[in-house]
């Protein structure tokens, strides 16, 4: 599946660098050539003769040393590569891509590639949960960099949680997603996702019951399909798939400028549940209990992003797909919303409590077109996924 590709593999500082090493041998095993790039802190935890000898390459180290800078300077070798793997990205090598920082070999090859970027992040469960790893992780996200992981588990700093790097063949699998030929290959795809959640104050919000599994294995159907996904997610219980370009958002209006701005595209699928008011003036400060006096909520509209992107002029997707997650007469509240916000096609489903749709992992959906209707039977979230995907493959082709 890897044979020919090239994949330069950065290494950073952190104790999962080792696991990079495993990696590096399954990568070889299917194919693929790995240059590795250590850091200087990276080679505190492996060294540059492991590394170099399971690559069966040179391993580069720093950019000042770099000896062959005549025949293969950092620019080079940043770009000739298929993908870019960073394996463990620490929470530091995050922190310098975010920024733009350039001061070592790592840094700068990340700064001056052409090619697409995955990274593996690998940290502390609560330097990846501080707000500072965050931000740098939704700008990377926003940047166009691929995630893998992290996971959830114990660690060797005895914590528990995310921050785990995922498992060498969960990096293969993600290195396979994103190099994949497939009938959508050259294929831009937005997908939205999860629910969005609208402040109250800034501890209280209003959201709703989506888990992001049917976008989420949308995304990942298409993205197996050789699509290049941009997959919008709100707050969703479920990780996002591998592979895709993820842009994190909380509101409905951040959604919208998060898919105004992964515009032009091929195509749009709506899986998101977006809330459809907001809190009309959400409160800068915590809402007190007030000697018994209730808080009366106003509301405001929130943009119809399914709407106003498929009523763009210039730059409307060949193809736009909404949902609808009705309770009651379904096919007709489907192709009457179909109609009023002028998307291509439908995919409606009965959310009623009593079908487990809702945050379950099965789906009963119709797909409605212009002019036909296609009744699938009960299935999996990710069957449904798969035979949308061939089914947009077939419209786009
Ligand atoms: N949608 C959207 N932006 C909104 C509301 C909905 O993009 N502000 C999209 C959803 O992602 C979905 C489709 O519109 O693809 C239909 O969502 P749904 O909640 O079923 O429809 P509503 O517009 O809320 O209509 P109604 O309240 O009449 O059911």
């Amino acid at each position: 599946m890897l044979r020919g590709k090239k994949i330069l593999l950065i290494i950073g500082g952190g104790i999962a660098a080792y696991k990079s090493l495993d990696l590096i041998r399954r990568l070889r095993e299917r194919g693929a050539s790995v240059t590795p790039v250590l850091t200087k802190a990276g080679a505190e935890f492996v060294t540059p003769l492991s590394v170099s000898a399971l690559a069966g390459d040179k391993v580069f180290t720093d950019l000042f040393d770099l000896t062959d800078e005549a025949e293969m300077g950092h620019i080079q070798l940043s770009r000739s590569a298929d993908l870019v793997v960073v394996a463990p990205a620490t929470a530091d090598l995050m922190a310098k891509m975010a920024h733009g920082h350039t001061n070592d070999l790592a840094s700068t090859l990340l700064m001056a590639t052409d090619t697409q970027v995955l990274a593996a992040p690998a940290m502390n469960v609560r330097m990846w949960d501080h707000p500072a790893t965050q931000r740098n992780l939704s700008q990377l996200g926003a940047d166009g960099i691929l995630f893998v992981g992290p996971n959830d588990g114990d660690m060797a700093c005895g914590e528990f949680g995310p921050g785990r790097m995922a498992e060498p063949l969960e990096i293969v699998a993600a290195i396979e997603s994103t190099l994949v030929q497939g009938p959508l290959t050259g294929k831009r795809i937005i997908v939205t996702s999860g629910p969005t959640h609208e402040p109250i104050d800034p501890v209280r919000y209003i959201a709703n019951r989506s888990s992001g599994a049917q976008g989420t294995a949308i995304a990942r159907a298409l993205a197996a399909q050789g699509a290049d996904v941009v997959f919008v997610t709100g707050p969703a219980d479920v990780p996002p798939p591998a592979g895709v370009q993820v842009v994190r958002i909380e509101t409905a209006r951040q959604m919208l400028q998060a898919v105004e701005d992964a515009l032009p595209a091929d195509a749009a699928v709506f899986a998101a549940a977006v809330a459809d008011w907001r809190v009309a003036s959400a409160s800068g400060s915590k809402i007190k209990k007030d000697a018994g006096r209730m808080p009366v909520l106003e509301f405001a509209e929130n943009p119809d992003i399914l709407a106003r992107v498929s009523q763009r002029k210039a730059d409307r997707p060949a193809l736009v797909i909404g949902f609808a997650a009705e309770t009651d007469n379904v096919i007709a509240h489907a192709e009457a919303k179909r109609a009023r916000k002028g998307c291509d096609w439908i995919v409606a489903n009965d959310v009623s409590p009593a079908t487990g749709i809702m945050g379950g992992t099965e789906n009963a959906v119709h797909l409605i077109t212009a002019d036909s209707r296609e009744d699938w039977p009960r299935m999996s979230k990710q069957d449904v996924a798969n035979k949308l995907a061939q089914r947009i493959a077939e419209a786009l082709d």
